[in-house]
């Protein structure tokens, strides 16, 4: 088993952040193909109880979706996404908090194929058990990176979501590298990277690298919550977008400024991000 749940973190502003960009992608891939292969390598169990042992220890909800629960205001993409939460709990009140394997599992239709990746048996087991009835989905108990080893079709249209728990090192590590190889070798695939900011020097560096494999096609999006210190604790959250279509970056371009009014900490003095890496 390993020591990351993703219960303890489910609905905070970061899960916020990723979901309206996966939802926003999915929408834009759809308006120009009939099918698409939706790929989640890290994709948790799928829904998540505000009641649960997990959700009720730091209540990271609180400060994420129950900011936001009451939107009223003109952002058509955090509308849409509210709207898919409250069909997936048929409830306008919401119950749970749905993962992304939940989430894609509703919006996607039967010409559409999910592929979920679980390393952890246990997640896994529950994963399956909550998507039970999608006949359109696969799941692999395996390592989600080796998504590019097994089942790259160049001929359909993909979209990956990238959303390791960032425990180690290794993640960072491993994300670029595997946007390295993509950049390489496939044109059908549209990726979106989930990062947390934790330290200033590494996400400095980790960006950098990600510049670094040279690709024009690559567009970051970040959302800062807290002033950038040395104190322990994530600061704010990004996505990394690779062949994200202009339809994906202007609704992006809008949400950001929407979600930093509602999300950043009065002390917060570092502007949301949304440039070409
Ligand atoms: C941040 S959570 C995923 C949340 C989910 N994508 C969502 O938005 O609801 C990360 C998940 O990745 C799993 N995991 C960690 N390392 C993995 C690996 N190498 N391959 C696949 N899954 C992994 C963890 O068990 C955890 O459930």
């Amino acid at each position: 088993m390993l020591s990351y749940n993703h219960g303890y973190h489910a609905g905070n502003y970061a899960d916020v952040l990723k979901h309206i960009c996966l939802l926003q992608a999915y929408k834009s891939l759809k308006k120009h193909h009939k099918s698409i292969i939706y790929i989640d390598t890290h994709s948790g169990n799928g829904m998540y109880k505000f009641n649960s042992e997990y959700m009720s220890q730091d209540k990271e909800y609180e400060m994420g979706i129950n900011k936001l629960e009451n939107y009223n205001d003109k952002n058509l993409s955090i509308k849409y996404y509210l709207k898919v939460l409250r069909q997936i709990n048929n409830s306008k009140k919401l119950l749970f908090y749905p993962g992304s394997p939940l989430i894609m599992s509703n919006v996607t239709d039967n010409l559409d194929k999910l592929l979920f990746y679980e390393f952890d048996e246990n997640e896994f087991k529950i994963l399956r058990q909550n998507l039970s009835k999608k006949i359109n989905s696969k799941f692999y108990n395996k390592d989600g990176y080796d998504f590019t080893k097994q089942i790259i079709n160049k001929n359909e249209k993909i979209l990956v979501l990238i959303d390791p728990p960032y425990e180690s090192e290794s993640d960072f590590e491993r994300v670029v590298s595997t946007l390295r190889l993509i950049n390489n070798k496939y044109y059908n695939l549209t990726v979106l990277v989930w990062y947390p900011i934790l330290n200033i020097q590494n996400n400095d560096l980790f960006i950098e690298n990600i510049r670094k494999i040279g690709s024009n096609i690559i567009t970051r999006i970040e959302l800062p919550i807290t002033k950038y210190d040395d104190k322990i604790g994530m600061k704010g959250n990004g996505m990394i977008l690779f062949n994200g279509s202009d339809f994906l970056i202007q609704n992006m371009k809008e949400c950001i400024k929407e979600l930093y009014k509602i999300f950043k900490n009065e002390d917060c003095n570092i502007k949301p991000k949304i440039q070409k890496i």
